[in-house]
């Protein structure tokens, strides 16, 4: 056996995969935290995601698990194009309204920040590190949620400040200045070591 992957019999396992543990475990998952805009004029919606990934370049596409309780879901069902807006670390309030908190729906999630619209018509958050407009192009539904696969239609960026990310249940900013030069140290002998073997 490869010395790099161990037999699953010899590591803890824990016995009872529950929803808790489960979801405790998935804390330790260190996310980028973006926002899913949704609908046209003021029938709108949004979510705070982590569940953002690059799925391929040429063509530009992403991905995003969404609840389908959510409120989204339906608005992005019935117009088939969505935004993706990743977050700086000055958009903590902006990710508390897209999660819901104080019982905010719908459109009065948008309120106090600006927003922009490209080719879909979706609403992009002005100021995001980066915001992408995008057209549905597959949905895989799968117990709770839908794998939504974006096309990129267009995109914005505006770099320079801290990303926000979101680990161990709390918001954490990622200061490329402050922490590249640590994250290097820990990355690159890694890195290396992995593609040497
Ligand atoms: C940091 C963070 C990350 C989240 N990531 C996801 C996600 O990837 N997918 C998802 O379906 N819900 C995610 N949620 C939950 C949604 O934001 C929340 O359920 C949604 O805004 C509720 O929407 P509704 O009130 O419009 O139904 C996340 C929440 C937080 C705070």
């Amino acid at each position: 056996m490869n010395s790099l992957v161990r037999d699953i019999r010899e590591t803890k396992v824990q016995a009872v995969t529950t929803a808790d543990n489960f979801r405790s475990a998935m804390r330790s998952l260190a996310g980028g935290v973006s926002v899913v805009t949704v609908g046209r004029g003021n029938d709108l919606s949004g979510m705070t995601v982590t569940s953002v990934s690059s799925l391929s370049v040429e063509p530009a596409a992403l991905i995003v698990s969404i609840n389908r309780q959510a409120s989204s879901w339906p608005l992005l069902q019935k117009h088939g194009v969505f935004g993706i807006n990743i977050l700086s670390a000055d958009h903590v309030d902006v990710a508390e309204r897209f999660s819901g908190i104080g019982g905010l729906k719908g459109a009065e999630r948008f309120a106090g920040a600006e927003w922009i619209s490209l080719a879909s018509g979706v609403p992009l958050l002005a100021d995001a590190l980066a915001a992408f407009d995008c057209e549905v192009e597959h949905v895989v539904e799968r117990h709770s949620h839908a794998i939504v696969i974006g096309r990129v239609l267009d995109l914005r960026v505006s770099p320079g400040k801290p990303a926000l990310t979101y680990w161990q249940g709390q918001y954490i900013a990622l200061d490329q200045n402050e922490d590249a030069a640590r994250l290097a140290d820990v990355s690159l002998p890694t890195a290396r070591a992995l593609w040497q073997v």
